[in-house]
């Protein structure tokens, strides 16, 4: 007979065997600057997740020093919006000024900048909009722009969330012109169309005004789209992949990391957040298992970096392992 059991006797022994192994440094935290001053809010559908003006940000930054977290995703929400997002490439806007207060308290914090404009357009859509159509080419200049803007900031990641076509090699050309050539591009390259990133569109403000992303974002039930996309931003130069939302999409992931030899990314997103923080107030599930078992599964699934909202709980969580 075959005792399989044998290797699961006590934790020490099964502690030996353990192929999978989530470590803090794999974690990358996201975080929302809002533009004003003495701004702490918290997201109603995220619970514990907050609005912060640069001025609060301090304390935020803090926690996640000493969690021992080292990198971060910035989303930043300004005070004005407008059809071409033009807060997304003003030096002086919201998410640079963070950025450069970031990196001035906090040199080797990794910050990962989003670049996209529905945070910044006054419809809510990830570029620029003619007869209800978001425009490709238009807003590749834009997102250029946003991404050398951010760079200059001090960003040490440009991670493109738009989904427009092209927008990997054209950002690549955008920072090397302007001297940015270590600045690593993470390419959201399967992005679905999901349901999940409703909370996610409280907290940053930006839900499309009409209509929805489909004609940008990938159609949930594609596989092999998501294979050609990634692949494309690879070739044109992506330093990490990334496949979003994570759990429903985690057989996407681990096919991907099975053909390309890249770090891979993925994106444990807002809406997969609000359902374990529910289930948890309600005394449905244990939060700290349910999370560290997410978590796992997504590393096992080929991720080397896992965004979540969670960070800061799972860090405090792996030690205790
Ligand atoms: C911006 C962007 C979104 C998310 C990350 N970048 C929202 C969207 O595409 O509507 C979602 C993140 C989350 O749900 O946690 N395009
Ligand atoms: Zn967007």
């Amino acid at each position: 007979m075959k005792r399989f059991r044998r290797l699961r006797t006590s934790e020490s022994i099964r502690s030996l065997v353990r192929e999978t192994r989530v470590s803090k440094n794999d974690l990358m935290y996201p975080i929302f600057v809002k533009e004003g001053e003495n701004i702490k809010e918290e997201i109603s559908s995220m619970p514990g997740i907050y609005r912060y003006s640069t001025d609060r940000l301090d304390e935020e930054l803090d926690r996640i020093i000493k969690a021992g977290i080292n990198s971060i995703l910035i989303f930043g929400i300004p005070a004005h919006k407008d059809e071409k997002g033009s807060e997304a490439y003003n030096d002086k806007g919201v998410t640079q000024t963070a950025i450069r207060h970031i990196k001035e308290k906090y040199p080797k914090l990794i910050v990962a900048a989003d670049v996209c404009l529905c945070e910044y357009t006054s419809h809510g859509h990830c570029g620029v909009v003619h007869d209800c159509y978001v425009d490709n080419d238009e807003t590749l200049e834009l997102l250029c722009r946003s991404s050398v803007s951010l760079a200059k900031a001090g960003a040490d990641i440009i991670a493109p969330s738009d989904m427009m076509d092209g927008r990997v090699g054209a950002i690549r050309e955008a920072l090397d012109k302007n001297g940015f050539i270590n600045t690593v591009i993470m390419a959201y390259s399967a992005k679905f169309a999901s349901a999940y990133y409703g909370p996610f569109r409280e907290a940053a403000d930006s839900s499309p005004q009409f209509g929805d992303r489909k004609s940008y974002q990938m159609d949930i039930a594609n596989k092999n789209e998501a294979l050609r996309e990634i692949e494309a931003d690879i070739e044109e130069g992506a330093d990490i992949v990334m496949v979003k939302p994570a759990l429903a999409f985690l057989d996407i992931l681990k096919e991907a990391a099975l053909i390309y030899n890249m770090p891979f990314a993925v994106y444990n997103v807002s809406g997969e957040y609000s359902m374990v923080k529910a289930a948890a107030q309600m005394g449905w599930i244990d939060e700290k298992k349910i999370v560290l078992e997410n978590i796992t599964a997504m590393k096992r699934a080929g991720a080397k970096i896992i965004i979540t909202y969670h960070a800061l709980d799972a860090a405090q969580w792996l030690e205790e392992q």
